[in-house]
């Protein structure tokens, strides 16, 4: 099965609307793709001006977060309807920064990454163990949970519209990247367990993700691995030039 690469910008809390406008049009000046699908995952003021920014390009827009119900008395919130009105193709969930300050947990994965499929947006699952978990021996363990719970009750044609990021936290945003060994063997351990879960299909055609410190100088051989089928990239995101390195054009 051939799945189509992902490569997805996730920007946190960075960038002004000013600001993105401004990435937007030097990041589209020459866009190629490669074949590859490109996602800016921006802060949600910043979605409605750069759905407009990019139209006429291929690039898609993704959220980082969203409520999972549809209306309600929830201050601070953005539903999934709202995010779909935008056209928001992507949204992210279960990001380890949300699980850490927001109190995100695999129930609440669960419940949003449905809510999204419901309004045709597809979610970027984030998966992934803390150092002492990988120092401990139980990576595999606190990934297959996260799977297990986040998927429960998913069909096996959702599953196989998903996007995972396996992100191990100790990687994200400390320059200390997961060799291209431990990336693969890891993805394609979510791969299987999503099999176990939902069946070979979904295991073949779901894409699974790396990020963690993904830079220029790292992505090629990252990306170069069988079950790694894209990357979940932060920082280096935030500059055009080195986005465009790393998508490889
Ligand atoms: P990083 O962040 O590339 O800055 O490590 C990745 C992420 O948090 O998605």
């Amino acid at each position: 099965m051939s799945r189509t690469n992902i490569i997805a910008g996730n920007w946190k809390m960075y960038k002004t609307i000013a600001e993105a406008i401004g990435f937007a049009y030097e990041f589209v000046s020459g866009f190629e793709d490669g074949g590859r699908e490109i996602v800016i995952c921006a802060p949600f003021p910043q979605l409605a001006p750069l759905k407009r920014a990019l139209s006429g390009s291929n690039v898609k827009l993704g959220a980082q977060n969203m409520h999972f119900e549809e209306a309600g008395a929830f201050t601070g919130e953005i539903s999934p309807a709202m995010l779909a009105e935008i056209g928001v193709d992507y949204c992210v969930v279960g990001h380890s920064e949300r699980r850490q300050y927001f109190a995100e947990t695999d129930g609440t994965v669960n419940l949003k990454l449905k809510a999204a499929l419901r309004h045709g947006i597809i979610p970027i699952v984030c998966v992934g163990e803390v150092l002492a978990e990988r120092d401990g021996g139980r990576a595999f363990d606190v990934v297959k949970r996260q799977i297990e719970g986040g998927f429960a009750g998913v069909s096996p044609d959702d599953a196989a519209r998903l996007v995972v990021a396996y992100e191990p936290v100790w990687a994200i945003g400390t320059g200390r990247t997961a060799t291209p060994e431990q990336a693969e063997e890891m993805c394609a351990f979510i791969r299987k367990t999503v099999g176990e879960f939902c069946g070979a299909d979904a295991a073949d055609r779901i894409r699974v993700q790396y990020g963690g410190s993904v830079k220029p100088s790292n992505a090629t051989e990252l990306l170069s691995k069988e079950d790694i089928d894209g990357a979940l990239v932060g920082g280096a995101s935030l500059s055009p030039k080195d986005f465009k390195a790393i998508i490889g054009f």
